[in-house]
């Protein structure tokens, strides 16, 4: 099960200082929410074609079930992303996922990337409508994406060095045990 790393609402506040996500941002993504929504799900045709194309995860996303359940999940998570409510709930699920994807045998690039086309996508498709995006609006996308993809993959790591550590703590005691030192 996913646990909440040890972070005070403080810390989290300061975090999200730093990556500039003040009130501003925020009111203007809950704003832009149900555009970011609709680009959302088509963005997500690409990112799904370009994971196919790609011989080190095409194998998941054989089968088609996989897809939909994935779409599922990310759908729900941008929904919970844009709603910037940056609650408890928010921040489990960031752990949650990071520690899904450092489950599997994939690098963090794959989930970088993934991010880089879901974003790219977005703005495109945004361009493409009738009612442009801002510079603003842009920043405010910009500033949300890298702050979720930083928790994501930072959770993804920790959950990493933690299998890691445990596998040579079990090591560890082995030799121990097998030495009798
Ligand atoms: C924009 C990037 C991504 C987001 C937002 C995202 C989101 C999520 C979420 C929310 C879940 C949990 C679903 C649930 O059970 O409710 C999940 C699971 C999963 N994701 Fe991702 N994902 C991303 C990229 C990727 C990529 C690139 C891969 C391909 C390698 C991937 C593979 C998986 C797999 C296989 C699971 C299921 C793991 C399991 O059942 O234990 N994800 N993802």
């Amino acid at each position: 099960m996913a646990r909440l790393n040890p972070i005070s609402e403080e810390h989290r506040s300061i975090q999200r200082e730093f990556f500039r996500l003040d009130e501003d941002t925020t009111d203007r993504i809950r704003h832009m929410k149900p555009r970011l929504m609709r680009y959302a799900e088509r963005a997500l045709e690409g990112v799904f074609d370009h994971l196919v194309a790609n011989p080190e995860v095409a194998h998941y996303f054989e089968i088609s079930e996989n897809i939909t359940y994935l779409r599922a999940g990310m759908l729900a998570h941008c929904d919970r992303l844009f709603a910037c409510r940056f609650d408890d709930l928010y921040y489990e699920a960031t752990d949650q996922m990071g520690e899904r994807h450092s489950k599997l045998e994939y690098q963090s690039h794959v989930y970088t990337a993934a991010y880089t086309n879901m974003l790219t996508r977005i703005i495109e498709l945004a361009h493409e409508d009738r009612k442009k995006f801002s510079t603003e609006d842009l920043i405010a996308l910009t500033r949300i994406t890298l702050y979720d993809m930083e928790l994501t993959v930072g959770a993804f790591h920790h959950h990493r060095i933690e299998k890691r550590d445990a596998l040579n703590s079990d090591v560890v005691k082995i030799q121990h045990l097998l030495t009798g030192s």
